[in-house]
């Protein structure tokens, strides 16, 4: 029984880890749940908006009549955000991985008695990054979570990544961030306003972060 004031406005969102294979059967990765980022697209989607929902692998189903792109790789999710780059808004969510296998091997890596294999990392591209330098009119959102120095560097990626906003996710309190049900943040705008948003259900945070950002992309 929300309002639907968002016709006709595209919403992208990104959400969940990214997975980068070692083998055809070990990845690296992180503890992302997908909650957060899935919650944000029902409540853009409630509000009557056309949702994108760029995701890692989850265990969620994609909230009622999202439409939902599944990736697993980052290079997949940079591949998949490119193609929405038309989008008012975008709130990059999801947990991606700063690193990716150099050469990732073809075959399981076997055991070799009296060595351990050197496994080398590269980086990622970062998709907030990109879309934060290369958009036309979106108005772009990123999460940094932190577990230390958390509203340092927050700032710095709001201006590094050229986004519009950040939000800002602790994530050295298990109780808050990834993987949990409930999660407290603040919205850092790049003109200094901030709005703290105290510990709740992330499903009722994401409401409060669509009432917050939705006026953004509003006539
Ligand atoms: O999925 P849940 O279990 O519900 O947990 C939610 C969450 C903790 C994952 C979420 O609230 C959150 O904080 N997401 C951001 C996680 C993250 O990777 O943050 P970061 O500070 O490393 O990255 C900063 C921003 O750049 C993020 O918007 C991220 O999506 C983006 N990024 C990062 C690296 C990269 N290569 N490409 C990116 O787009």
């Amino acid at each position: 029984n929300v309002k639907q004031t968002l016709a006709n406005k595209r919403v992208l969102v990104t959400a969940g880890p990214t997975r980068e294979r070692l083998d055809p059967i070990r990845y690296l990765s992180n503890f992302s749940s997908g909650k957060m980022g899935y919650s944000i697209a029902d409540s853009f989607k409630r509000r009557g908006a056309d949702v994108i929902l760029v995701s890692g692998p989850t265990n969620l189903p994609a909230p009622p009549g999202v439409t939902r792109i599944d990736v697993e790789s980052t290079a997949e999710m940079f591949e998949a955000v490119k193609q929405h780059m038309n989008a008012d808004i975008g709130i990059f969510t999801a947990a991606v991985s700063d690193f990716t296998v150099k050469d990732k091997s073809e075959h399981k890596i076997k055991k070799q008695a009296g060595s351990v294999p050197a496994i080398e990392l590269t980086e990622t591209e970062d998709i907030l990054k990109y879309v934060g330098h290369n958009n036309e009119d979106m108005y772009v959102v990123g999460f940094a979570a932190e577990t230390n120095n958390v509203e340092e560097y927050a700032q710095g990626k709001l201006e590094s990544k050229k986004a519009d906003a950040i939000i800002m996710n602790d994530v050295s309190d298990t109780s808050i961030g990834m993987n949990s049900d409930d999660n407290e943040v603040t919205i850092i705008y790049k003109d200094g306003g901030k709005v703290p948003l105290q510990k709740m259900a992330k499903t009722e945070l994401a409401e409060k972060i669509a009432d917050e950002l939705m006026n953004k992309v509003m006539d």
